[in-house]
């Protein structure tokens, strides 16, 4: 548990005046607020988890459930969590936790910079001696460097420092805030091919725009191409454009399940998709001995046009 003086700790180390301040928020979490002439953005010590991003003159872009409980230790709904150093169930023991450890351990902050451009970049690191031993027995280091700036970039950097190649699977579980999902379109999946969870994990091939009208939860293969967010109610597109990810997962849990989850609230489904750009299922990622490795995306947001 972080006390008082850790965030006077943190503000005294890192802090930037008026663009990078330290402070609890109305839940006791940890956070660490940007503000600067491109953006204004929020992350949490806990799984360096983004928890707000909205360029100036934009409504926000990140979504964050009002229904989210804040607990140490268990994921808050929404926001962007890091799933490392495993994606969905662990593939050999399903009581472990879902999506990995990084998303709910706390990290430590490494470094502020202001750019000479204006914009903010912060880094943080997943402290080794957080990584259990027991889950993951590898000598191995987890950054993430966020740059808030004219788009946002985020960049996770795993290094192998065994003698031996891991496997790791990850994301950026990215909630984006929408107008109607029901409306929305996520393009630049045609002709991927896909493992549908709906469907017990049956492969299917993309045909045209991705649309929702039930529950989605699917992870599209060599995919590796930007995506649009095209959202017509909130008349804006939301684009992610990224390097060192072979994967992007599509989520949307829809009616019955958000309601079983209990943290979405009544409509919560219907104003959020999960784009998380991945190396998941086949598309894991091998790292070689001494290796290391950069998921890195770039979002950005555009007016919307026909
Ligand atoms: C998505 C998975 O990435 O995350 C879904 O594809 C899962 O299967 C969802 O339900 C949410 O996971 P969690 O562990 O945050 O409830």
């Amino acid at each position: 548990m972080v006390c008082e003086d850790d965030v006077a700790q943190w503000n005294e180390r890192y802090g930037i005046h008026g663009q990078v301040v330290f402070s609890y928020d109305d839940h006791g979490f940890v956070v660490v607020s940007v503000n600067n002439a491109w953006a204004s953005a929020r992350l949490a010590l806990q799984g360096a988890q983004l928890l707000h991003w909205a360029p100036v003159g934009h409504q926000p872009v990140i979504w964050l459930s009002d229904k989210a409980s804040y607990v140490l230790g268990k994921s808050v709904r929404g926001g962007a969590p890091i799933c490392w150093p495993w994606f969905g169930p662990h593939g050999a023991r399903t009581e472990l936790p879902a999506h990995g450890f990084a998303r709910t351990a706390l990290w430590n902050p490494q470094e502020a910079v202001s750019l000479p451009d204006g914009s903010t970049r912060l880094t943080f690191q997943l402290p080794p001696q957080l990584m259990p031993t027991e889950l993951w027995p590898y000598d191995s280091s987890l950054t993430m460097e966020i740059t808030v700036g004219v788009s946002l970039e985020v960049v996770l950097v795993t290094e192998n420092r065994e003698n031996r190649p891991i496997t790791v699977g990850q994301a950026l579980h990215t909630y984006f805030r929408v107008g109607d999902v029901r409306r929305v379109r996520i393009l630049g999946l045609e002709g991927c091919s896909y493992i549908d969870k709906v469907l017990q994990g049956e492969r299917q091939l993309q045909v045209g725009q991705v649309d929702f009208v039930q529950e989605t939860d699917r992870i599209y293969l060599g995919s590796t191409r930007e995506i649009v967010i095209d959202d017509p109610v909130m008349q804006r597109r939301i684009r992610l454009a990224k390097t060192g990810s072979a994967s992007t997962v599509v989520w949307n849990p829809w009616t019955e399940k958000a309601a079983k989850m209990g943290d979405f609230g009544p409509d919560g489904y219907l104003r959020m998709v999960c784009v998380e750009n991945a190396n998941a299922a086949d598309d894991q990622l091998v790292l070689a001995a001494q290796a290391s490795h950069h998921l890195a995306v770039r979002y950005s947001v555009e007016p919307w046009a026909p």
